[in-house]
């Protein structure tokens, strides 16, 4: 694999592989690889002569400074994950904050309700963060196919919308959220976890998958109920959100009945850190 930590050569070699006619596929991370990271890769592999992975733990989305230092970096365990996977011609591309921000960005992006809702709310300036990266990332690497997991549901939403916002010509490809066997969703700071907080919190995926059952029998807001008052029983977690939004504007579903894709977002506190979850309500 070729590594960059600078904007003009990954630039320059991209172009060159696309005057050669090949195509490129863009999984853009934070490093702390897991198996969800590593299905975006496998994904883009497939589909793709060359597969770019970017690994940024990017501060702009980061509103406490705490968090951004606690983030887990693991590079060189990263590095053995790539070597195994990848070709000599694909590309990782690890640039210093310095490259990324050479002068501050002020630049603030328009979402609409997108942003305002479930993560926006309790993560302010995460979005725009988010998008300001991405945007980035993208206007570099130009990639054909970018592969996001649907484990961040709302960022899933959010870049479709900026890509269409930008016209950039990408098509994106959701892939389906990695669990552990005990159904907890993958997550770099799932190592964060004590090992109780991390043994209880495998109910999470438990109750929505309970959920989705009970839904043929209960209304939208019982549901709704039943799921915070199940996660809040257990000790040591504690429901942010659990919100039952349409997959595209992400605005609440108050009927089952409404013609859309239904989505269950939950977001627990477990001490000092967050889970986030969701699941598709097929009813
Ligand atoms: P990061 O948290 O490293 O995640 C990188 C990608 O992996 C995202 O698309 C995320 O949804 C996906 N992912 C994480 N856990 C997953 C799981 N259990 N199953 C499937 N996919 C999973 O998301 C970010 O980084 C950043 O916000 C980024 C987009 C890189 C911008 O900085």
């Amino acid at each position: 694999m070729q590594i960059f930590e600078h904007i003009p050569p990954i630039i320059r070699e991209i172009k060159k592989l696309k005057q050669n006619g090949k195509t490129i596929g863009f999984v853009p991370t934070m490093g702390a690889f897991h198996q969800g990271h590593m299905s975006l890769i496998y994904s883009s592999k497939k589909e793709n002569d060359i597969t770019v992975i970017s690994i940024f733990v990017n501060p702009t989305q980061f509103n406490n400074k705490n968090d951004l230092v606690n983030y887990p970096r693991t590079l060189d365990d990263d590095s053995v994950k790539l070597k195994s996977c990848l070709s000599h011609k694909d590309i990782v591309f690890i640039p210093s904050e310095k490259e990324m921000y050479h002068k501050k960005d002020k630049k603030v992006f328009y979402f609409g309700n997108l942003d305002k809702v479930m993560e926006g709310k309790y993560r302010k300036g995460y979005f725009n963060g988010v998008a300001l990266i991405v945007s980035k990332l993208f206007k570099i690497i130009t990639p054909d196919k970018v592969y996001f997991g649907e484990k961040d549901f709302q960022q899933l939403v959010i870049i479709k919308r900026l890509i269409k916002n930008l016209q950039l010509p990408v098509q994106i490809i959701p892939r389906p959220i990695v669990r552990e066997k005990d159904g907890l969703a993958m997550s770099s700071r799932n190592v964060l976890l004590s090992e109780e907080q991390r043994k209880n919190a495998t109910v999470i995926f438990r109750t929505l998958t309970e959920a989705k059952k009970l839904s043929h029998n209960l209304s939208v807001e019982e549901t709704k109920q039943w799921v915070i008052n199940k996660i809040n029983s257990t000790p040591l977690l504690q429901v942010q959100y659990f919100e039952i939004v349409d997959s595209i504007e992400l605005q609440p579903i108050n009927n089952w009945k409404e013609d859309k894709e239904k989505i269950g977002c939950v977001a627990v506190k477990a001490g000092k850190y967050r889970l986030i979850d969701n699941i598709r309500f097929d009813i």
